[in-house]
């Protein structure tokens, strides 16, 4: 399994697999604090949104880790401050932040609060890695043998805890047997798809290949992609779907198309609060993403640069949301409470 996020006991520190570097190097980035972490998650060395969420636990244990009797309490709120202001729009950090606070809340010593924060990032990758696997499970449900499926970004097992959600769907739909072929598309501006997704799909060796953004309407209008499956950052209660700008005009295109657009996330990834799309905060990416490419300047200094880090897709275009719960389609707002287990919203 690929080890995206991984805490070293021995050291203890937070192993990070570099995805700046993928593909040309692997190598690791070590963590030892909470501002190593959430530098970490802002320069993209960890990225997707649930490994984004685990990261954020064993952050938030070293940033206690410094903390004295007087000032855990004040400690914990000042470190999960820090990590929560750095990609806004991942519902599995805000997720963490909310798990370890609640579950430190009763200590009463600094100590019990350490270690509290440890077990609880501990549990919280375990159970990403269980729900991945749920995921694949009910996913690999809707692959039939022989198939083409597109997908967007990287929600593999460099966005998790090591099985993915999208990704992990083509992992258990193989250990069923069967025969996908998988197009990726690259992701402008930081490649993803194009660095992430292929390189890890190719290690397992999956049949995958890469093509431009712009290349995905004329292969769908042309048959040879028979659905799409994206993951996503943030769900609403009413099934808008916030993931990798570039997934909105995909599922269009599976709706002219008359094909089917999947989105596989874990029930953690619903954001309850929020209904419609216009209560959704888009992080917006630094201009330098689109104005450079592999250190070259392909853009005119001085021209203005719109670069959100994510789009929004209307629950109508949306096949179904396959979560580790079961899978939610079509996406009527009492589906989602109903395969999610929660109260009935109204
Ligand atoms: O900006 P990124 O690379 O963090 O964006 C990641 C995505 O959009 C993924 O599809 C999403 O986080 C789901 S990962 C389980």
């Amino acid at each position: 399994m690929i080890k995206t996020v991984c805490f070293n006991k021995r050291e203890n520190c937070l192993e990070l697999i570099d995805q700046t570097a993928l593909p040309v190097r692997e190598t690791i980035v070590k963590c030892y604090s909470e501002t190593d972490v959430a530098e970490a998650i802002k320069t993209m060395v960890v990225r997707g949104s649930t490994a984004i969420g685990i990261t954020a636990g064993y952050g938030i244990y070293l940033g206690l880790q410094k903390a004295t009797e007087q000032n855990f309490k004040s400690t914990l709120n000042n470190v999960c401050d820090l990590i929560a202001g750095v990609r806004p729009t991942s519902v599995n950090l805000f997720c963490t932040i909310h798990r370890v606070k609640e579950a430190v809340s009763s200590c009463t010593s600094a100590k019990e609060a350490v270690e509290r924060a440890l077990s609880e990032a501990d549990k919280i990758f375990e159970e990403d890695l269980a729900m991945c696997r749920a995921i694949g499970v009910f996913g690999q449900e809707v692959m039939e043998d022989g198939t083409a499926w597109l997908t967007h970004c990287n929600a593999g097992a460099l966005a998790t805890s090591g099985y993915g959600t999208a990704l992990g769907i083509f992992r258990t739909a193989k250990e069923a047997g069967k025969n996908v072929k998988i197009f990726v598309n690259e992701t402008r501006p930081l490649l993803q798809g194009a660095r992430l997704t292929a390189w890890e799909l190719q290690k397992e060796g999956f049949d995958v290949t890469v093509i431009a953004d712009n290349t995905a309407g004329s292969l769908i209008r042309e048959g040879k992609i028979n659905g799409v499956v994206v993951g996503a950052d943030c769900v609403t209660s009413k099934g808008f779907v916030v993931n990798k700008v570039g997934t909105y005009p995909l599922a269009v295109l599976c709706k002219y198309n008359g094909i089917p657009f999947y989105v596989a996330v874990p029930a953690t990834a619903f954001d309850m609060s929020l209904k419609y799309d216009d209560e959704i905060v888009i992080e917006q990416s630094d201009s330098k993403e689109m104005c450079f490419f592999n250190g070259v300047q392909v853009i005119p200094e001085g021209v203005n640069v719109y670069n959100p880090a994510f789009d929004i897709t209307p629950p109508e275009l949306i096949t179904g949301i396959i979560t580790d719960k079961g899978i939610i389609e079509p996406i009527y707002g009492e589906n989602i409470p109903v395969v999610l287990g929660l109260e009935k919203e109204d």
